[in-house]
């Protein structure tokens, strides 16, 4: 064995002796070059990328510290800069200064949130703070939830428990209705269950992109009709393109008279509902069975970080319990690797935790209240006589030329979104409805309205 590797091999762990000064110094240079990134945001823009960016793979002998901070610095000098105030094209804010921290202690404390046993402390952290965001939006003592990788996950946690609730497992007549402007998420979900996209009955949306409850009420009529076995209504607050809410007491009241389980993906607007900034529709949310809930999307944990909470915590328990007879339980205490799909799952609360403490309900409100500030900012300056706009109450603004025919809308688009990185903007251009348009997302706390100005310079121009 080389001199190296003998010295090396006495730095790979932590060491419970007590002597991580390596470790120490480690941390203090990864922290430096993480800074120093951030600090050159402005500089390097918001995507640098550089064609000969390498990705080296592991060799025989392992690398030295040099060779990997080297190597780090070329990842982050070719990754996504969110803190760059031109970070406008995606739900994807800034990181949360307490949850990058939470990540380090997630990562250094290796907990498992699959049994209790493996993690004792951070076990009844996330059955807490699930517990906390389910009174706020005002379910009562029978709920709580569990949190997982996104918000993909969560829609999917919920809807099988769902079907599970509903007694169709097993049913291929089972259907989940949505409205067509909901998030694709929910095709992956049928696909995942075992469904096809027959299976998913789409629901026309109004001017405003919510559902439109006259073909809610027409679709639910055909599906009766046409013996298919409904599992679950999907209203969407926040939609993806626009920001749209659906109109949640119409459609929780179709499903409390059909006995139909109510799934909210609030996966955008649902962190709004635990403020006070009033957002028509939000207080009914606490009518649903279950709503999905990303505060990675608006007020910057740092991903992922999604919950779904339930208004009844025994539907996920009966859909998910198998027993986890390798790992021994408490009582009282329910495995969390019981009460959803994902197994081994790391202590990602934690940043979201550290990320809530810090800010308080006032440094929550303060965020969405000031996305919600640049996107009225936007839409007061912007050439009205120039773009058609597709906005809603939350912080995103889809938008196009007017009279642009669809044909033409993926090439000016595409030229635009170019035009824009080069001048530091990242706006994304999603395709809805047949046509592309551009879609900017306020969420970025580091945009000031002198940086919206330029835009709609640029985007005049
Ligand atoms: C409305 C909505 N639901 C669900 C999702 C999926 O979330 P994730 O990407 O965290 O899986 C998104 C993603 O943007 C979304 O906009």
């Amino acid at each position: 064995m080389t001199e190296d590797l003998i010295n090396k091999k006495d730095k790979y762990f932590p060491s419970y002796l007590g002597t991580n000064d390596n470790l120490i110094t480690l941390l203090n240079n990864t922290t430096q070059i993480l800074c120093d990134w951030f600090s050159k945001a402005d500089k390097n823009g918001p995507l640098p990328f550089d064609e000969s960016f390498k990705c080296i793979m592991p060799a025989e002998n392992g690398n030295s510290e040099e060779d990997l901070f080297s190597e780090i610095e070329s990842l982050l000098n070719n990754s996504f800069n969110p803190v760059h105030p031109g970070s406008l094209a995606h739900l994807d804010p800034p990181p949360l200064i307490f949850s990058i921290l939470g990540d380090l202690i997630a990562a250094g404390i290796n907990n498992n949130l699959l049994a209790y046993e493996l993690s004792p402390s951070v076990t009844l952290l996330e059955e807490s703070l699930c517990k906390w965001f389910a009174n706020k939006i005002g379910f009562n003592d029978f709920s709580g939830g569990i949190a997982a990788s996104g918000g993909t996950l969560s829609n999917l946690n919920a809807l099988i428990a769902a079907r599970n609730n509903a007694g169709l497992d097993t049913n291929p007549n089972s259907v989940l209705l949505v409205s067509e402007d909901a998030h694709s998420s929910f095709v992956k979900c049928m696909r995942v269950m075992g469904l096809d996209t027959k299976n998913l009955v789409r629901i026309k949306t109004d001017n405003q992109g919510r559902m439109d409850i006259n073909d809610l009420r027409k679709s639910l009529d055909n599906c009766s009709i046409e013996n298919k076995k409904i599992f679950a209504i999907v209203a969407t607050v926040g939609t993806t393109v626009r920001g749209a809410i659906d109109p949640i007491e119409e459609i929780s009241e179709i499903c409390k008279q059909r006995n139909i389980w109510l799934h909210i993906d609030g996966s955008i607007g649902g962190i709004y509902a635990i403020t006070s900034i009033p957002i028509e529709g939000l207080n009914n949310i606490n009518q649903a069975n279950s709503i999905t809930i990303n505060p990675q999307k608006i007020i910057g944990i740092t991903k992922t970080s999604s919950l779904l909470l339930v208004s009844n915590m025994s539907t996920l328990e009966n859909t998910f319990n198998t027993g986890l007879p390798y790992l021994s339980s408490k009582e009282n205490i329910v495995n969390r690797g019981e009460i959803g799909i994902q197994g081994s799952r790391p202590a990602e609360v934690i940043k979201l935790w550290l990320g809530l403490r810090f800010l308080g309900l006032n440094g929550i409100e303060n965020i969405l209240k000031s996305s919600i500030k640049r996107k009225d900012f936007f839409i007061k300056k912007i050439n009205k006589n120039k773009f058609d706009i597709y906005s809603g109450p939350l912080h995103i603004v889809s938008f196009l030329p007017k009279k642009l025919q669809p044909k033409d809308s993926d090439a000016w688009t595409q030229t635009k979104v170019n035009e824009l990185i080069n001048n530091n903007f990242m706006l994304s251009r999603p395709k809805f409805k047949g046509k592309y348009f551009l879609r900017v997302v306020m969420g970025n706390y580091n945009t000031k309205e002198s940086h919206i100005e330029e835009l709609l310079r640029l985007l005049d121009a």
